[in-house]
């Protein structure tokens, strides 16, 4: 078991730090009116930007957005994983980590008891493993694949037994049990409202976050059923764009990853890693997003795609390429490794070896993948051909960042095609970045708009001045408005009200690795708000007032008119907006 840190052990330590000896003691620090300052460390700058506020407990560079908390600011800086500066912050507070797991019931924070369950599920379901009756097949399918024991144990590799309710009589079938085995996904009601195991004779694969946290898990069938994988659906603490399987055994493995390969399943991280080729994650067959690349490239700066060479591999290949463009900066690198076809990085690392796979010249460098692609069916030799690999090359090099980076790319384009590097980036200012295709929508500023920037308003304000939270009295009647912006606002409020001392660094602290994480982060750091709210209470209720005041009018209207037809095109999508609008 992981022995995941209880949140509130967080929540107690933040309180027991400070950010501003913490971040003093390798950037020294100059008082500067409330706050303290600095040049930033993240930046090259003469004068200071960089500025740590003690009473909010949180950085911000004005010059390069860098923000964050104590956690943040040792992850960044020193480049330590987010079990190593809560280790560093609890030594440097003289308090022990507790790694009990019944702590994490304690606190009250909801999806606390979701990665609990799932912590629960996926010790059954290795438990199952060594000790259910009917798991001498899945055993003997293991050993068949040349999976040893000790990789099975170390993925934590279980065994969901044929039947429909192993789990659910495993868990009791309460229907607080249900509700919450549902929330992660364990199980799936019927059409007669039911319950069923999801996992039913499969071999399972836990799927943890970065944190170590138990948050989703992935089941093979043994034959040859389908479908071949089944894997957890969307669910609070799982975010199938945002995860990446075997990331945690990697970063546990290897202190410091110097680079990382991304391959396809399940099974490739698993063969590779028996290998001993350990800085290996998997994308759970999904493309590759910008959450995931910025997310790799927090621990490593060089990036390995390793694709199947079909046309199906090239055009995830092609998918990732378009992601990786703008985060291409600082030394970053990105490789591409294309495998015979027919062939997966496991069936390859067990029929050609370690070092085949490792060797430099299976891979191709970004640069040499993009233009070769560019160049395909290009006659580079007739004038015709030079203008149009210019023109079709344009977009991909305006994705990069001003970086040392882009301007070699240049040059090199300039080489293929004779033509100036000075003129490409005359013409670079002119196009548009490749996927910018589709023109942004004007925002409207409707009705729908202005509750949205309301919401904003409210949680900005609470970020800055936690304590605003404690007036409210009428979160209640909030909460009775179906809009995800409106939900995260209650709990915000319900989250600050119960630690009536949070910091603004503590919040952040506890939506770490959620949805909102990012948003929050930019609400925190918008440079108006983050030296001197002067919200007063008064201010700050009126605005709770009128938010439900407009929301309850709008909802009323639109859920008064009973058919749907009746509702003219506007209405239908405000409604729908009203369900969805705010934050997420
Ligand atoms: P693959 O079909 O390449 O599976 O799918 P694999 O990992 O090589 O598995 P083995 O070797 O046949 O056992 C790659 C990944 O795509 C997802 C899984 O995450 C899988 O590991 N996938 C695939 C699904 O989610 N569902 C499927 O039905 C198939
Ligand atoms: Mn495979």
């Amino acid at each position: 078991m992981a022995g995941r840190i209880p949140q509130n052990f967080i929540d107690e330590l933040l309180v027991r730090i400070d950010i501003v000896d913490i971040v003093d003691a390798y950037v020294p620090l100059k008082k500067a009116g409330l706050n303290h300052q600095a040049c930033c460390p993240f930046h090259d700058e003469k004068t200071p930007s960089f500025t740590v506020s003690q009473q909010k407990q949180f950085y911000h560079c004005f010059g390069c957005s860098a923000n964050g908390t104590a956690i943040s600011f040792l992850m960044e800086y020193l480049h330590m994983d987010f079990i190593e500066a809560i280790e560093d912050l609890a030594s440097r507070a003289g308090v022990e980590i507790p790694r009990d797991a019944s702590h994490a019931l304690n606190t009250n924070n909801k999806s606390s008891e979701l990665y609990e369950l799932m912590e629960i599920t996926t010790g059954y379901y290795s438990k199952q493993l060594r000790n259910h009756p009917k798991a001498d097949s899945i055993i003997s399918y293991l050993k068949g694949r040349g999976i040893s024991g000790e990789i099975a144990a170390e993925y934590e590799l279980g065994f969901a037994p044929p039947g429909w309710n192993n789990l659910i009589t495993e868990l009791g079938d309460s229907d607080e049990s249900m509700k919450r085995l549902l929330k992660i996904g364990a199980i799936i009601e019927n059409e007669h409202g039911g319950y069923y195991d999801r996992f039913r004779n499969r071999l399972t694969f836990p799927i943890r976050d970065q944190r170590g946290r138990a948050i989703a898990m992935g089941g093979r069938v043994m034959g040859d059923d389908k479908p071949k994988y089944l894997n957890s659906p969307e669910t609070p603490i799982f975010h199938k764009g945002r995860e990446l399987y075997g990331l945690y055994q990697a970063r546990k493995v290897v202190k410091s990853l110097d680079s990382l390969y991304i391959v396809e399943g399940y099974m490739d991280v698993i063969a590779l890693a028996q290998f001993g080729i350990r800085n290996v994650v998997a994308s759970l067959g999904t493309a590759t997003t910008p959450e995931h690349l910025n997310k790799m490239f927090r621990v490593t700066g060089k990036l390995i795609f390793c694709f199947d060479g079909d046309e199906p591999g090239k055009k995830a290949a092609w998918r990732a390429l378009e992601n990786a463009l703008p985060l291409i900066r600082d030394g970053r690198q990105v490789y591409f490794m294309f495998l015979p076809e027919g062939e997966d990085p496991d069936t390859f690392v067990r029929s050609h070896g370690k070092e085949s796979f490792l060797d430099a010249n299976m891979r191709l460098p970004l640069s040499d993948f993009l233009f070769n692609s560019l160049h395909k069916n290009i006659d580079i030799k007739s004038l015709e051909g030079r203008s149009e690999m210019v023109s079709k090359a344009l977009p991909y090099l305006n994705k990069l960042p001003s970086d040392p980076f882009k301007d070699i790319l240049v040059q090199e384009l300039s080489k293929i095609t004779r033509y100036e590097a000075e003129d490409i980036e005359k013409r670079l200012l002119e196009v548009t970045p490749a996927t910018s295709s589709k023109k942004p929508l004007k925002k409207q500023i409707t009705e729908e708009n202005k509750g949205i920037e309301k919401i904003r308003w409210i949680v900005r304000s609470l970020l800055h001045k936690p304590s605003l939270a404690v007036e409210i009295d009428t979160a209640e009647s909030l909460n009775s408005f179906p809009s995800h912006g409106i939900i995260f606002l209650c709990e915000l409020i319900e989250f600050i009200q119960s630690r009536p001392n949070i910091t603004l660094g503590g919040i952040l602290e506890n939506w770490r690795d959620t949805k909102f994480e990012r948003r929050l982060q930019e609400l925190s750091s918008e440079e108006a708000v983050f030296n001197e709210i002067e919200v007063t209470t008064e201010v700050f209720l009126d605005a709770i007032k009128s938010l439900i005041k407009s929301n309850l009018k709008e909802f009323e209207l639109l859920k008064g008119i009973n058919s749907p037809s009746e509702l003219t095109d506007e209405q239908k999508s405000r409604y729908r907006n009203i369900q969805k609008s705010g934050l997420d």
